[in-house]
Order: structure tokens, then sequence, then C-alpha cells
């Protein structure tokens, strides 16, 4: 659709950007905070660990005062369980709490509307040795921890995210990081602890309104569209496989309470449906999001299975993250996009493509709550970064934000990855997102000081034009 006219970003745009707790805090073993699986994850011989990542946790007011300075509207982060709640459940650790109070007072003292992540892959390490996620008992468990947040925040945070990314965590688990031993959970388990998770995320949905009434919850699934590799029906049938079972297999259970018809089928081809409780159907359907969030990268390009072992190939060269099912799809090549230096494809077109698709669907807003280029970003002798492909990859994805408003997307805010430079999930502090330079190495701590790169300046001018001047 080529428009005449375009309109304008809405006034109340939540111009934002997100951070996770353990890739930006550090102080991974302070004031009672117990360890989570990430601190307990494998790292690769050279790459830097979470143990004090971008020690958010000790500057968390000059990093504010740099988001208020950047003129964000909107601060996306998540918070520790374990900060929180040290043995995962029951006692409330006091400290754990007031940092966070602080931060969110912090924001809200500069204008700056808090987006809090309930759980960002980082599970108390203490219920994951009873079993984590295959154990019911965490569902309790996170409805517990979510309570104490809503009761001791409710009155201050408006937009809640239930669970970052529960797609990657269970079709990609690897992508979190290894686990000691590597290795992983088969398919099996994992949609088992699907399950639960998608069962938490309802009766957490639930709580929140009832607790906090003037709150808004939804669910923050990474979201892209497939394309066909080529017109064969075949690729058609494949790439619609992999997007149902990647993307809306996840979100339409969070927002219509019922599993896909497709994914369920395949789960029982596969023998991987999960055991569902008696009451489970009735518990899904009381999660009703407010809003949708979506993580956008990249979109993927997809061809016919040919139902061997080559159906399966590591995406862009990175073990952690395999592609491609014998019987369901395999990874293709797209000529017409480009790609970061870490092999991610870049495809702004397919953002307007996935905000028409996943409003089609829900019929709800959508906060895009991740959307970024990983970069080996450099300090220069001068004191300057200059990240000009950052700028031009959100100056590209923001013109497709508006498109897609005038597409008739209701979307309400960008909150780009990331405010700050923090720990990749796997891939250590060179592979860089944040607005702000954080100057340390993977290993060699330096002196931690906090640098605005060039799209510092270029976000901050976009803002304050209300997105007008890219
Ligand atoms: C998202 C995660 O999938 O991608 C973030 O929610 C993550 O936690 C981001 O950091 C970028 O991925 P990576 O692997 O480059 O850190």
């Amino acid at each position: 659709m080529i428009y005449q006219r375009l309109n304008d970003f809405p006034k109340d745009f939540l111009w934002g950007a997100s951070t996770s707790a353990y890739q930006v805090e550090g102080a991974w073993d302070e004031d009672g905070k117990s360890p989570s699986i990430v601190d307990m994850l494998d790292h690769p011989p050279g790459t830097a660990d979470f143990k004090v990542a971008s020690d958010h946790y000790h500057r968390f007011r000059e990093d504010v005062k740099l988001f208020a300075e950047l003129g964000l509207k909107a601060y996306r982060f998540s918070i520790a369980w374990t900060r929180v709640l040290p043995n995962g459940t029951g006692e409330v650790n006091a400290a754990g709490l007031n940092f966070y109070r602080q931060l969110i007072d912090e924001l809200l003292s500069h204008g700056i509307e808090p987006v809090v992540t309930l759980y960002h892959f980082d599970l108390p390490y203490v219920l994951e040795q009873q079993g984590g996620w295959s154990n019911r008992a965490t569902i309790d468990a996170f409805v517990d921890y979510a309570g104490v947040l809503f009761d001791a925040f409710g009155d201050r945070v408006k937009y809640w995210l239930t669970i970052n990314e529960q797609n990657t965590m269970i079709l990609h688990p690897g992508a979190i990081g290894t686990p000691k031993g590597g290795v992983l959970p088969s398919k099996r388990v994992l949609y088992q602890q699907s399950h639960h998770m998608l069962v938490a995320q309802a009766r957490v949905m639930a709580l929140c309104h009832q607790r906090c009434p003037a709150g808004k919850i939804g669910p923050a699934i990474n979201t892209t569209s497939m394309y066909q590799e080529t017109c064969h029906p075949l690729d058609a049938i494949a790439a619609h496989n992999w997007e149902t079972l990647r993307c809306w297999s996840f979100l339409d259970v969070a927002v219509h309470g019922r599993y896909n018809p497709l994914a369920w089928h395949y789960l029982l081809d596969r023998e991987l449906a999960p055991q569902m409780e008696p009451g489970d159907a009735a518990l899904l359907l009381q999660g009703k999001p407010d809003y949708v969030a979506i993580n956008y990268y990249s979109t993927a390009t997809i061809a016919a299975s040919r139902g061997d072992a080559s159906d399966i190939s590591a995406r862009a060269g990175d073990q952690q993250i395999m592609l491609g099912e014998s019987g369901v799809y395999r990874a293709a090549e797209n000529p017409f996009v480009g790609k970061t230096r870490y092999g991610w494809v870049i495809d702004p077109v397919g953002l307007r493509l996935t905000l028409r698709k996943t409003a089609e669907r829900y019929h709800l807003p959508i906060l895009i709550t991740e959307n970024g280029i990983g970069a080996p970003d450099e300090l220069q002798a001068d004191g300057t970064i200059n990240d000009d492909y950052r700028i031009e990859f959100m100056r590209q994805h923001v013109e497709q934000m508006q498109l897609a408003i005038n597409d008739g997307v209701e979307l309400i805010g960008y909150c780009p990855w990331a405010a700050i430079d923090v720990v990749s999930t796997h891939q250590g502090y060179a592979k860089r997102y944040g607005f702000v330079y954080v100057n340390r190495g993977e290993q060699d701590l330096k002196d931690l000081r906090r640098i605005k790169k060039r799209s510092f300046d270029w976000y901050q001018r976009l803002i304050a034009s209300d997105g007008r001047q890219r």
C-alpha cells in the first residue's frame, strides 16, 4: 500500500528502550540475591558472564538520568525474581524489592513510564533444582512472585509483561546459553514446560487485573513473519508451518486461551503434546491480555522440508540456534535482505508485515518491546562511538512503523534493544546494542564509564520531534 498522505505517530506514543535484569544489573549475589539459572550457565572461554554486566545495580541513578536526557517516555526492564524471592517463593527479600522501588521512583520522577517484565530468562536456580518449569509447583511460585510485585508496585506501574520470549526458551533453549554439562531438555520436556508457563501466564494476567485495576499486562513473544522461498505451494505450507509453530502458537494461547489447532495436531502427531490437568483449559481462558508485546529483529525465509537430516542447519553459523525440522520446514536464504555482522537478517519491511499480521490476528494494541542491531561498536581515540549502522537500522524500522500505523495497526510504543550496552544472551559483551556505550571488555571491566553513542543523539532528536526527524 502506497499512501497519498501519512499520519504522524500518536502524541502519547511510548518512545522507549529496553534491557533485562541479568544482562544489565550485575551485583549477581548482592543484598540477598540468590543465583538464577543464567548465573549458573557455562560461558564460552573469554566471554563475559553476568556477574557485573553493566553494573546498573550500582549506577541506576546515573543511567536513568541518561535515559531522561535521551528523552525516553518509557523504559522496559525486567525484575530479577531472585532478588525479590531468593528462595523462589515464600519470604520476600526487602532489599531486593527496595532496589526496584527506587528504580521505579527514579524513572517516574523523570517522567519515564516503567514497563516491567516479570520474568526474562532468569528462573531462580533453587526452583530449577526442584524441576524448574517441568514441576507444576513453579506455576504457583510464579503466581506468588507476581502477586508480590503487583502489591508492591501496582500503584505506580501501569505496563506489565509476563514472560519474555517463551518461544525462544522452548524452541531454541541454547540461545539462552549452555547449562553445565551441555545437555538441553528434550522437546517432550520443553513442551510440557511450555504448557506450565502458559498456565502460569494466564493466572498472572488474571491476577494483575484483580490486584491492579489500572494495570495493563501482556505476553512478549519474539514474533516475526516467514517468507516462502519460492511460489511452490509446498514452500508456502512450510512457511506457514514454521510461522505458526514459532510465533502464533504461543500468542494464540496467550490471547485466545486455547491451543492453535495446527500446533496441537503437530504436537499430537510427534507425541509431544503436554499433559494437561483437569482445569487447565479453564485457567488458560482466564488470561486476557490488554496488549501484545513483540520482540522483532528479523524475518526468516522458509522452504519445504526434504524429510531428511539436511533440513537442519545452524542459524548464521551459530550452533546454539539450530533451524529446520524434518517434515516441517527448512531454512532458506533471502537474496532481498541484508545481514548484520552477526548474520541476522535485516528486514525493516518485515516489521510492517509482522505488525499487520499481529494486529489482524489479535485486535489488540501492540508494543514493540525489542528491536535492534548487535554490533562490535568501537570507542574511537577521540572518545566517540560512530554507530551509523544502528541509526540506519532504526531509521528504516521507524519508517515502517509509521506505515504500519497508517495501515491501521494500533502501535502504542517502541522500546528498542537496548537502552544501554548489556551482555548478550550467549555472545558476550562485544556484541553491543545500546544507545549508551559501557566502557568494559569481555573480561576487563575497565572503568564501566557511560559514553553516549552517535545513535543517542539521533534517537534524542527523533523522540523530541515525535518521530518526524529521522
Ligand atoms: C532477545 C532477548 O531475544 O534478543 C534479549 O529477549 C537478547 O535478552 C536479544 O539480548 C538479543 O539477542 P542476543 O543473543 O544478541 O543477546
